[in-house]
């Protein structure tokens, strides 16, 4: 997510806005920018990199203003670089803009500017909204943004300054946060209130759809139609360290939260309801090469390799691709035999572990593509890739992986929908599974919402000091996902296993004192689940399923029950996630485990 600050008021509004970006840099970022009012023109300089290179040029170009605005940049849509990075400026350079969300109807917005005759800069989704308002503009920046907001579709929270309409801020919020901060005599506005708290506490949270025009000592908010709004003043009670992690006590448990969203973004602008398709903007240079692949190798570490084995199963049922998931740190060595005809996906959230770029490379070395469905933009397997899907999970904070996992899996839906429709899939199936997947996150929220009864089943758990989690069908990779959830926070061993691998070994561990998760949806292989379940309750140990709402046999038979919504099964695994999730964040709080930075581990493992 982008960090957005903007300043107006007496004072020299560069230092504060610079201290701003340093209280946003928690978010996430891979380059900075600033802009301010200065006289008759806009002022702007920005860098690639960290704050501290931002701090230097500005140093060394000092500016000074009352009008201000500044900007951290996750970047979606262009690689990092000082020219993508915000503010971006209208073709006079009159105009400043920066703004957190995505600009969806970007490319069609931007083509009809260019025939308008604006001249573009970057690759950006966001410079459009420079060029746009630029367009409407005369005289008045208010009435500009309102204009050339209509004719946006999608999120952002953005900030203006114009240096021919001087004595003002314009904001503006649709689905991504913005806050104003209401000082003595001055104004702040801010993406959230931690870079705000150190001038006021007093504050108003805009809503979607909502614009604000702040000038020098008064502001005044309406509705994207014009209608005016009486906002409502609240105050930051938060300290700063909780502000950051939005109210949680853990960056992985906002993350966890966060997924209704960030499934959402995933989603956003590529779903084609009508035709029962997909877009993928990253993969038009590669449509040929995807209707002659004859095989499909998907490569990865960790939680993406649990991904990878969803999407196996996924691309197999819908697109009959034969597909081989590999380790990425086996694959790299083992010399592999890769056939003409061969697609290997490469699936990382920061696009930098070291045996997954080393794997992609290999099978590139064989001559195979390499698709890349990666969460950070610009990262190195993104820029080696010959085509990719971003997730837009926004960063990822927690080591244990969350969001990037539910996103990973969405995007592996979609990317099943492109190739099944290249390959006899039906519209109606295609539509089936995009109308399932557009429900997937307030069916994500409704277990979410479930958090209390979950921790209490922690709390029956935390002291065990083994698990096994199982599953079958689309929900093994699941099983697989949260044992590694349970024992990468809470040091608890946990292990996977295909439910029916049960009596294979492991039957062998149970008593009383192995707890077994087993992921029980009611899917075509639950009977047999049902069976193996049974097997363990018969020898004393203790059992906790995730089961659909409504599966009345499994709430009369099992203690510990966690409900969730029923979907299309190939999207049952970003639901069935989402309990074992937070049933390993609680143990591993219950545990007092460092649940953000768990021992031993990395965020990225960029060596070997
Ligand atoms: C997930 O919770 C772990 N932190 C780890 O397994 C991670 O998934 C793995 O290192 C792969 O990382 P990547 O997705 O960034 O490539």
């Amino acid at each position: 997510m982008c960090g957005i600050i903007g300043y107006i008021g007496p004072r020299n509004a560069v230092p504060i806005l610079i201290e701003g970006l340093k209280r946003l840099e928690y978010r996430g970022y891979d380059s900075a920018g600033i802009a301010v009012v200065d006289g008759q023109r806009v002022q702007c300089q920005k860098t690639k990199g960290k704050i501290a290179a931002l701090e230097e040029m500005v140093k060394e170009n000092p500016m000074a203003s009352n009008v201000g605005i500044a900007h951290t940049r996750w970047a979606t849509h262009g690689v990092p670089s000082s020219i993508n990075a915000h503010p971006h400026l209208d073709c006079a350079s009159k105009i400043a803009v920066i703004h957190n969300g995505i600009i969806e109807n970007y490319a069609e917005l931007r083509e009809t500017l260019i025939n308008r005759g604006h001249t573009f800069r970057t690759d950006t989704d966001t410079e459009v909204l420079a060029h746009l308002i630029e367009h409407y503009f005369e005289g008045d920046l208010t009435r500009a943004v309102r204009k050339a907001l209509k004719g946006v579709v999608g999120a952002y929270g953005l900030a203006v300054i114009c240096s021919d309409d001087p004595s003002k801020v314009v904001v503006a919020r649709n689905g991504s946060p913005l806050v104003i901060g209401i000082g003595d005599g001055e104004y702040i506005v801010a993406s959230d209130v931690s870079a705000i708290v150190d001038h006021t506490r007093q504050v108003i949270y805009l809503k979607d759809r909502e614009i604000s025009v702040i000038e020098r000592d008064t502001f005044q908010t309406m509705t994207i139609d014009k209608e005016p709004v009486t906002p409502e003043i609240e105050e930051i009670l938060w300290d700063i360290d909780t502000i950051e992690k939005g109210g949680f006590p853990h960056f992985m448990l906002k993350e966890i939260y966060e997924q209704p969203e960030t499934v959402r973004n995933t989603l956003r602008g590529r779903l084609d309801q009508e035709e029962g398709t997909v877009r993928f903007g990253g993969l038009l240079p590669f449509k040929e090469d995807l209707r002659r692949v004859r095989n499909i190798v998907i490569t990865a570490c960790g939680t993406s390799w649990h991904a990878a084995l969803i999407g196996e199963y996924m691309i197999e049922e819908y697109a009959r691709i034969p597909v081989e998931v590999e380790y990425a740190s086996e694959f790299r060595y083992r010399n592999p035999i890769v056939e003409n005809g061969t697609l290997v996906v490469a699936i990382s959230q920061s696009g930098e572990t070291a045996d997954t770029l080393a794997a992609m490379r290999e099978a590139q070395r064989h001559g195979a593509k390499a698709l890349g469905i990666i969460n950070v933009v610009g990262s190195t397997i993104a820029r080696e890739c010959d085509g990719g899907i971003y997730i837009h999970a926004g960063p990822e904070i927690g080591v244990a992986s969350t969001k990037a996992f539910t996103s990973q899996v969405t995007a592996l839906a979609l990317f099943t929908i492109l190739l099944g429709r290249m390959r006899g899939m039906s519209r109606d199936q295609g539509t089936e599974i995009i109308r399932a997947l557009t429900a997937i996150p307030d069916q994500v929220q409704c277990i979410l919402d479930q958090g209390e009864h979950i921790q209490k089943i922690a709390q029956c758990f935390f002291r065990q000091n083994n698990f096994l989690y199982l599953g079958r069908g689309y929900n093994f990779p699941v099983a697989l996902e949260g044992a590694l959830k349970l024992k990468e926070i809470s040091y608890i061993h946990a292990e996977g296993y295909p439910a029916a691998e049960m009596k294979h070994g492991p039957i062998a561990l149970i008593d009383e004192n192995m707890p077994v998760v087993f992921v029980a949806t009611l899917d075509s292989v639950r009977e047999k689940v049902m069976s193996n379940i049974a097997e363990v309750k018969a020898r004393k140990g203790s059992v906790i399923v995730i089961a659909n709402e409504g599966d009345e046999k499994m709430e009369k038979y099992v203690d510990n029950a966690i409900y969730i919504p029923r979907t299309l099964e190939l999207l049952t695994p970003i639901l069935s996630v989402i309990p074992l999730q937070l049933l390993a964040y609680h143990m591993a709080v219950l545990r007092e485990c460092d649940v953000d930075q768990p021992r031993n581990l990395a965020k990225s493992v960029t060596v070997e």
